[in-house]
């Protein structure tokens, strides 16, 4: 998908689920265009840092071992501490102080991570938000929800789609009739742009009521930068989602979804029951291939003729959307 904005995003982006990251293991890692590795250190930290060693070029991520809170290149042995900078050379007394490999900083929570980019390397400006913290008038115990993964999570990797298209779907009321088979058309309600996010509130309508402004269900969404948004539904159904897109390169990005769903009343583990497994895949996990049938083939359009009622909340998001971009687009060479 071509856009008119840059692929190499600022903000805090996902880039997996915890237990994909075992204890004292490297993965190889593909994100903005860069080769990258993350390992989990021997206390249990994730580190993401470039993925080429400095001395022969070598993917730490394919084959190097973690050593403490090190990582080794798989090629000489050379080490790599979190902070990027060498930290021993086989059969040489001194490290070299001079080469650095870049450091990506991680956010870990509630079986999410999470991985800072700027495309110039500058440290966090702010902070990943606390994906079931953010809505405090709603549970916020971790505990009173089934795990999110493995059985209520869903990847697709490298398709051709932009983080913030995949965002505008939120402002977007007129397609849930048509791709999610909706029954009704939901409103905004409410709308808010910060500075480091984007937050709506949409209502269902409630078809058995007299009263037009009745609503079935609320849904409470919050954008973080644009590397997603995690969204807490109130009313028929009571869960939390986070749907999350990375860029992979100038062109892809990898989505990540999960679902949050509440725990049956006495039921204290944290594995879903098959029951109510089959009902979230069916309502619900399905949503992001629903959305991927159309991303998949569409042309962005940068000025469009949107619904009135659309219009305010979709143009706001895009013109927040732009503080993200630190860099011009890229030129086709
Ligand atoms: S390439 Fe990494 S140690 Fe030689
Ligand atoms: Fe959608």
């Amino acid at each position: 998908m071509k856009v008119p904005f840059t692929w190499k995003v600022t903000g805090w982006f996902m880039i997996g689920w915890s237990a994909e990251f075992p204890l004292g293991e490297t993965r190889p890692l593909r994100y903005f265009g860069e080769d990258l590795v993350a390992y989990r250190d021997e206390s249990g930290e994730i580190h993401v840092l470039t993925g080429h060693c400095k001395h022969l070029g070598a993917h730490i991520g394919h084959g190097g071992k973690v050593v403490g809170d090190c990582v080794e290149c798989p090629f000489h042995g050379w080490r790599w501490g979190p902070d990027g900078r060498n930290t021993a050379i086989p059969g040489e007394k001194r490290v070299n102080r001079g080469l650095r490999l870049r450091v990506y900083p991680v956010n870990e929570q509630n079986g999410c991570v999470f991985m800072w980019h700027h495309p110039e390397g500058a440290p966090p400006n702010w902070a990943m938000p606390d994906v079931l913290g953010l809505f405090p008038e709603l549970t916020v115990d971790p505990g009173s929800f089934y795990r999110p993964y493995p059985e209520f999570s869903r990847k697709a990797d490298g398709e051709p789609v932009h983080p913030q298209v995949v965002l505008e779907n939120g402002p977007d009321s007129a397609h849930f009739r048509y791709v999610h088979r909706a029954t009704v058309t939901p409103r905004m309600l409410d709308w808010n742009e910060s500075e480091h996010s984007w937050t709506f509130l949409t209502g269902w309508p409630d078809v058995r009521s007299a009263d037009p402004d009745a609503m079935a269900m609320l849904i409470h969404a919050h954008m973080f930068g644009l590397g997603g948004s995690i969204s807490a539904f109130e009313g028929s159904a009571n869960h939390r989602l986070i749907f999350a897109a990375t860029p992979v390169d100038d062109e892809t990005s990898d989505l990540f979804y999960s679902i949050w769903w509440p725990k049956l009343p006495g039921d204290d583990s944290d594995v879903p029951p098959p029951a109510v497994r089959e009902r979230v895949e069916k309502q619900f996990l399905i949503t992001v291939w629903d959305d991927l049938s159309i991303w998949r083939y569409q042309k962005y359009v940068e000025h469009p003729a949107l619904s009135p009622q659309d219009a305010k909340p979709y143009m706001s998001l895009r013109q927040w959307a732009t503080r993200f971009y630190d860099v011009p687009a890229e030129t086709p060479a």
